[in-house]
């Protein structure tokens, strides 16, 4: 028998390290209906959310759009754009996904190096720029923040390190944008992606990037109109074509500018929500949802350190909305996740790989980025500790996240 009845979700709150619950506003407007491509409406929209997204990302760039996809997406499109088969990538990994940006490097073609600390630490720009002058590469890929360890890895010195060396500087802002400090004119960055699931509130599904002039003059050299919108004023570029076609960004950068040669069907629905996660950032204020998230964190944080909970990472370079905490000895660490989801309606999550089942990680961001819903997480995961024979401190956390709001003013 088929199931014919309505979707209907479980209420959930989710505290994980994304993706978190959307913020309404964002829903209501991926409700509205759709319009053509070519519309004027549709392309006024077009250009209103390379607007917005100039301001979230502290950018001038002209270059600065929607790539269709998860977060990834946006990764693979500046990879695969850029890096031609041979280049050399240097990729600074401290968690899983510097790993990440190794793999679609790789499958790219590129000639990738790594350099790695143990997950929990960020790199100093030294260690970086001795990497960069030992291996002259093309490119400089590297996460801002790794919700995988919860670090977030200063980016401020390594734009002038890349263009003294003549090196691309790419990073994958996804889980940090607006929830942390990011400025890519100021850092001299030529390309960033991101996603809507994290700190800007949205589902996930599209992924936001900005580009520099000379990377898109890079890219443009690989220049390849298809066949078929093709006209004689179309002139191939001077080196290797890109070797993905959906991710092609010349081809991208056509549709959103002022040829709109056709690409893609854009994801409509997908525009509305990104379009609309922006205007929300931008009507409470970059600066301002920055320190909210910094806000919020910190009383997450306060109130796990009273339950007697150890941190994971270097503090001093936490991620504002996310944290790590080890699961405590003598703790089924999946019992306590269980319990949090199915009796509260809670969704904490654990890491990957070295770190798997061995911590938790809660997250503080977007539209959960509220007191609210710090105290109804931190009042639960106190129950479900005590609940799962935990012998440290009971009843303390939600009191020490009031008493941190209280001293914040
Ligand atoms: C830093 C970072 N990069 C990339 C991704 C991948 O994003 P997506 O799952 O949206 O493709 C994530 C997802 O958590 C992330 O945190």
């Amino acid at each position: 028998m088929i199931n014919t009845q309505a979707l209907n979700p479980p209420p959930r709150l989710l505290m994980g390290p994304g993706p978190i619950n959307a913020d309404p506003r964002v829903l209501r407007a991926m409700s509205a209906q759709l319009i053509g491509q070519y519309d004027p409406a549709m392309t006024g929209f077009m250009n209103e959310t390379m607007a917005r997204y100039r301001q979230v990302f502290k950018t001038q760039q002209q270059w600065t759009l929607l790539i269709d996809g998860t977060s990834r997406a946006g990764i693979e499109a500046v990879l695969v754009s850029a890096i031609r088969p041979g280049d050399k990538v240097l990729i600074p990994v401290f968690g899983r996904f510097g790993h990440l940006l190794a793999e679609i490097s790789e499958r790219a073609g590129a000639e990738v190096h790594t350099i790695e600390v143990p997950w929990g630490d960020v790199f100093k720009p030294e260690q970086i720029e001795a990497a960069i002058k030992k291996v002259q590469p093309k490119m400089l890929a590297i996460v801002q923040g790794d919700t995988s360890t919860t670090m977030c890895q200063p980016l401020s010195e390594l734009g002038a390190i890349c263009r003294a060396h003549d090196v691309l500087f790419y990073s994958d802002a996804t889980a940090s944008i607006v929830g942390n400090e990011f400025k890519t004119d100021e850092w001299q960055l030529d390309a960033v992606s991101v996603g809507l699931q994290k700190c800007l509130g949205g589902p996930s599904g599209s992924a936001p990037i900005t580009l520099s002039d000379r990377f898109v003059d890079w890219i443009r050299k690989r220049r390849r109109v298809e066949a078929g919108i093709r006209t004689e004023a179309h002139q191939d570029g001077v080196e290797p074509f890109i070797r993905s076609n959906y991710f092609d960004l010349p081809m991208i950068l056509d549709y959103w500018g002022e040829e709109r040669l056709n690409h893609h069907t854009e994801a409509t629905t997908m525009l509305y929500g990104a379009s609309e996660c922006a205007r929300i950032v931008l009507e409470e204020g970059v600066d301002n949802c920055i320190a909210r998230h910094k806000l919020h964190g910190d009383a997450m944080l306060a109130g796990l350190q009273a339950l007697g909970l150890k941190t994971f990472g270097d503090l001093s370079h936490k991620m504002n909305n996310v944290v790590a905490v080890y699961i405590p000895d003598g703790v089924n660490g999946d019992a306590v996740r269980s319990q949090m989801l199915m009796d509260f309606g809670i969704e904490i999550g654990t890491s990957f790989g070295p770190l798997h089942g061995k911590v938790w990680r809660i997250g503080t961001m977007g539209y959960n980025a509220r007191k609210s819903a710090v105290l109804q997480t931190l009042s639960c995961l106190d129950a479900c500790l005590a609940a799962n024979g935990y012998r440290g401190p009971k009843g303390e956390a939600a009191t020490a996240a009031l008493a941190w709001y209280a001293n914040a003013g």
